[in-house]
């Protein structure tokens, strides 16, 4: 429970938007809403079921044998460097936890909050690291967070909704996005038939990023991987691809990794939420 302490000042109430007090195993607001604080340490937050995108129990699985092979450790490290000064640091669409766990490590002071709207990749980011809570919840709603009360958003392969990162963020804050360029894994969806990366993802996001924030960087992590049979079958199981195709075994094979890692800084124009601003 200790994380969800740190945490709970930032947290507000889904139904009234009042902060929360714990109270139990529970937390709850002024006017008596009520959440239960899971046995695996998470709270769901969201009110509703989860959506069919919400990552499956066997896609957590996955991605959490998947990223323990160390793959996509350049990416954690770029969104670290970007974050030297951050404490207060939130991933949306967080997964298993692993991206934000890894920038916790380097930043010993800091606490985090990882927000997924699926219950096994909450449940999991709850056991990630010591210093990170975790919350059941979806981007597209408004998130359970009060305004100007983190000093980071990351959001890496997961939905953006620029508005909202934008209304919880401090005025100096800064928001990291990852995205996977077009060539990115472009072997393994060539020779599997996996689902294309959409073209000019990065061009889309600049362009809905307007009013919200400035882009203070842009880089690209490129490199080759060597994927065992297991990994290669893990990286597409826990990908979009597991909605769409059986995960029969893959074999061993050499892959490109290519992704932009953009930082970004609130515009100093914004003043509040604008609801429907949202970029999926
Ligand atoms: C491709 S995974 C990335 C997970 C993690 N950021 C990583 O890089 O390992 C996308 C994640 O976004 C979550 N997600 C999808 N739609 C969401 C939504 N509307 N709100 C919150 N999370 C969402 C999925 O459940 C999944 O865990
Ligand atoms: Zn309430």
């Amino acid at each position: 429970m200790t994380p969800l302490r740190e945490v709970l000042p930032w947290l507000r109430c889904p139904v009234c938007r009042q902060g929360f007090s714990l109270s139990g195993s529970s937390l709850i607001c002024p006017s008596r809403h009520t959440y239960d604080i899971a046995r695996q340490g998470y709270v769901n937050l969201l009110g509703r079921p989860a959506p069919v995108n919400a990552d499956t129990a066997d896609m957590v699985a996955a991605r959490d044998r998947f990223l323990s092979s160390g793959h996509y450790r350049p990416i954690t490290d770029d969104v670290a460097a970007a974050l030297p000064e951050a404490h207060r640091l939130v991933e949306v669409g967080a997964g298993t936890g692993h991206h934000l766990a890894g920038v916790l490590k380097q930043l010993p002071k800091a606490h985090g909050l990882a927000v997924d709207v699926s219950v096994p990749a909450s449940r999991r980011a709850a056991r990630a690291h010591p210093r990170m809570a975790s919350v059941v919840a979806d981007t597209w709603d408004s998130l359970p967070l009060a305004d100007a009360s983190v000093d980071a958003v990351l959001c890496i392969f997961a939905p953006r909704n620029l508005a909202e990162f934008a209304r919880v963020l401090s005025g100096r804050g800064t928001l990291v996005v990852v995205l996977p360029h077009s060539d990115h894994l472009s072997e393994l969806r060539h020779s599997h038939g996996l689902l294309e990366v959409g073209e000019a993802k990065l061009e889309k996001l600049k362009h809905a990023a307007h009013g919200h924030f400035d882009i203070v960087s842009t880089a690209t992590i490129a490199h080759d991987i060597e994927l065992t049979e297991p990994q290669a079958t893990d990286l597409v199981a826990m990908g979009p691809n597991a909605f769409h195709n059986s995960t029969a075994s893959i074999p061993a094979t050499q892959t490109h990794v290519s992704v932009a890692c953009i930082t970004m800084a609130p515009t100093s124009q914004v003043t509040g939420y604008a609801p429907g601003n949202g970029h999926r």
